[in-house]
């Protein structure tokens, strides 16, 4: 079985979770485009539930799909977000941002009642950081800012390139939110609770794509099924 066919299941189980009525945040990437689309189809059959997307892509295939969407200016408090992981950890540490839209995701599943993580079953790891962590940094000053992190980074034991993001034309990858990415490979991060904090200390930094604390479970699809993790 593909990792995307573990995506699909991951993602089908998710739907267990949710019910009618609820507010819900919509991840990115392509084991939440699965959610959408599993999704829409209980709502074809009447399921009501509201959405807010954590990316504009998400939010242009729900409304094709016929998922009714909202914005948490006008729904601030969420019951469920469910979304997508590029790595987690066996203390569901997450690390997000591979699909460039960590701040979003982070504000959305903050606004939450709890976090679904959804994925296929290569992106647990042991010691998060072989997946190069996602920083969102605002355009001015970027090369202060990009210096400042690997300070920051080395001081606790993170080495490796730093990279700026850029899109399938050579330019700068911009987020949703018109800013930079610079993807970190680190390799390992020893201490990603530090990191995280230390990382939204520096001013030009927006969002690290470390996620501590947040989701409160993750399916995991298998070859087998779908099996439950939950923080240690
Ligand atoms: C998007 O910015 C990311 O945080 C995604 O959730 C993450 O990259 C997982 O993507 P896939 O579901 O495509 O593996």
């Amino acid at each position: 079985m593909s990792a995307d066919d573990q995506k699909r299941r991951s993602a089908e189980r998710a739907l267990d979770f949710v019910e009618e009525g609820m507010k819900l945040g919509l991840g990115t990437g392509s084991t939440a485009e699965h959610l959408v689309r599993a999704l829409a189809e209980k709502v074809a059959k009447g399921l009501n539930v509201v959405c807010v997307p954590t990316s504009d892509r998400t939010a242009a295939l729900a409304t094709e799909l016929g998922i009714s969407l909202t914005t948490l200016s006008d729904t601030p408090h969420l019951d469920l977000t469910i979304d997508g992981a590029d790595e987690f950890d066996a203390q569901l540490r997450l690390v997000k941002g591979g699909g460039g839209a960590l701040l979003r995701e982070k504000i959305v599943a903050t606004a939450s009642d709890r976090m679904i993580v959804i994925t296929d079953a290569s992106k647990q790891v042991e010691t998060l950081g072989a997946f190069p962590l996602p920083v969102e940094v605002i355009p001015f000053g970027c090369r202060t800012t990009e210096a400042k992190i690997e300070t920051v980074a080395a001081k606790l034991g993170c080495k490796g390139v730093i990279e700026r993001r850029g899109d399938e034309y050579g330019e700068p990858f911009l987020t949703d939110s018109e800013n930079f990415i610079y993807d970190c490979k680190f390799g390992k991060i020893p201490d990603a609770d530090a990191l995280a904090e230390a990382l939204n200390l520096i001013p030009g930094v927006v969002d690290n794509g470390l996620f501590i604390g947040i989701a409160t479970v993750a399916i995991v699809g298998t070859e087998d099924g779908t099996h439950l993790v939950e923080p240690k």
